[in-house]
């Protein structure tokens, strides 16, 4: 999970970094009240989670609380690169006297985690990266060891920071060091770290992902999830324990086990192509090794909730949960269904491979369910669901 910016900073703070002062606001209302709170000269920063906000034009200074209205009228509702702004962070405006690059990171290819740090810093880092790579420090960082201040120290000369600015940066980056073991983090970048007119060194920008399988451990992470940008099918599948992702086609798409669903999606992607308007698949459903009638109805249930889905593909290889169990599940889904008022309205190819397939689709022509076509293979089942949602287009 990325944070914004000002989930980042609030982060960096717990931690006791340096960050200037500053209010969210939605509105521009909400930003000139945030400008009068904080008093004096403001920065306006869209909070989108992706980089380069500065140079699209949705980082401005403002003079004072009239001028913060005015700022954050500009830059709310403003795309950058494909993400709608929908709030802005109000911060104190702080009197940059040098800016500097720094992040820590997890270096998947060399299995370590890498500190970066640089004097050259700002919005132009990549350019510098790129044009005089020599600018830019790259070490190493042993999990065993870790970073104490004396490290921090060694990599803040490494990255060429001035000796004013050495004691300031190696504390930060020793705090960061901790912020990015504590919570789990692949990355925590500060661009610009800067010093500032008065000698401190703050942390002026926070960019900061958090490797989501350690959800299990970090619950109080929960507060950083963006529910607005959540899809809803996808936060209600996630209320039900299932694994869930919206996809944008038309085929609804059932499995067991994940390698299944994903050759099940190429499949039914590569069978839509012969088909009017060339249906893909509408979702990526798990679910799992035991598949219960009601994580059955469950899975249905969300699939049938989205308008765009034409016909829904079961397909499962029995193994630990046998094929008749499911063809059980698939029965009682519709049982259940029909319980809530929801009856299943569109067609269901159902493929049955593997332990107790035989009996699964004995089980399933006995229920005679509406709608519902029993397919031996794979590919013709494929085929066969692509063909419905591809009527009437
Ligand atoms: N609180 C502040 N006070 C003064 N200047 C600021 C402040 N925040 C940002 N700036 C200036 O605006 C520039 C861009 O801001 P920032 O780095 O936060 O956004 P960005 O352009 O999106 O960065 P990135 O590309 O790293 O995501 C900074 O390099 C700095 O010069
Ligand atoms: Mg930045």
């Amino acid at each position: 999970m990325d944070l914004f910016e000002h989930q980042a900073k609030e982060l960096f703070a717990a931690y006791g970094i340096p960050v200037p002062r500053g209010v969210v606001a939605h509105t521009a209302d909400e930003a000139r009240a945030a400008a009068v709170e904080l008093a004096g000269r403001v920065v306006v920063k869209a909070q989108v989670k992706t980089g380069g906000r500065g140079k699209a034009g949705g980082v401005k200074l403002a003079d004072d609380a009239a001028d913060a209205y005015q700022k954050a009228t500009e830059i709310l509702g403003m795309d950058i690169k494909g993400h709608t702004v929908h709030k802005v962070l109000i911060e104190e405006a702080s009197a940059i006297a040098e800016e500097y690059y720094f992040s820590f990171l997890l270096d998947r290819a060399n299995r370590t985690f890498l500190a970066i740090c640089s004097a050259a810093g700002g919005m132009d880092i990549e350019e510098v990266a790129h044009t005089a790579p020599e600018k830019v420090a790259k070490i190493a960082i042993s999990p065993l060891d870790g970073v104490d201040r004396a490290k921090a120290r060694e990599i803040a000369e490494a990255g060429g920071l001035p000796a004013n600015a050495l004691e300031g940066a190696a504390e930060l980056i020793e705090k960061l060091w901790c912020a990015f073991v504590d919570e789990d983090a692949t990355l925590v970048e500060v661009n610009p770290m800067i010093l500032s007119a008065d000698g401190q060194v703050k942390a002026l920008d926070g960019k900061v992902t958090l490797d989501d399988n350690a959800h299990f451990r970090q619950a109080d992470h929960e507060r950083f999830v963006d529910v607005a940008a959540e899809d809803p099918l996808e936060a209600r599948a996630k209320e039900k324990g299932l694994n869930y992702v919206k996809l944008d086609g038309s085929v609804g798409i059932i499995g067991n086990g994940a390698g299944l669903v994903m050759s099940t999606l190429d499949v039914v992607a590569y069978a839509g192509e012969g088909f009017a308007g060339s249906p893909r698949p509408a979702n990526f459903l798990d679910i799992g090794g035991g598949a219960s009638a009601e994580v059955m109805a469950n899975g249905l249930e969300i699939i049938l909730s989205d308008p765009s889905v034409r016909s829904v593909f079961v397909n499962v290889f029995g193994g630990i949960t046998a094929c008749d169990a499911v063809a059980d599940g698939v029965v009682s889904a519709f049982r259940l269904l029909e319980g809530r008022g929801e009856a299943v309205s569109r067609p269901l190819v159902v493929r049955l491979d593997g332990n107790n397939a035989e009996l699964g689709r004995r089980i399933l022509a006995q229920a005679a369910l509406p709608g519902v076509e029993l397919v031996d293979t794979m590919d013709d089942a494929a085929r066969r669901a692509a063909d419905l949602a591809a009527v009437g287009v």
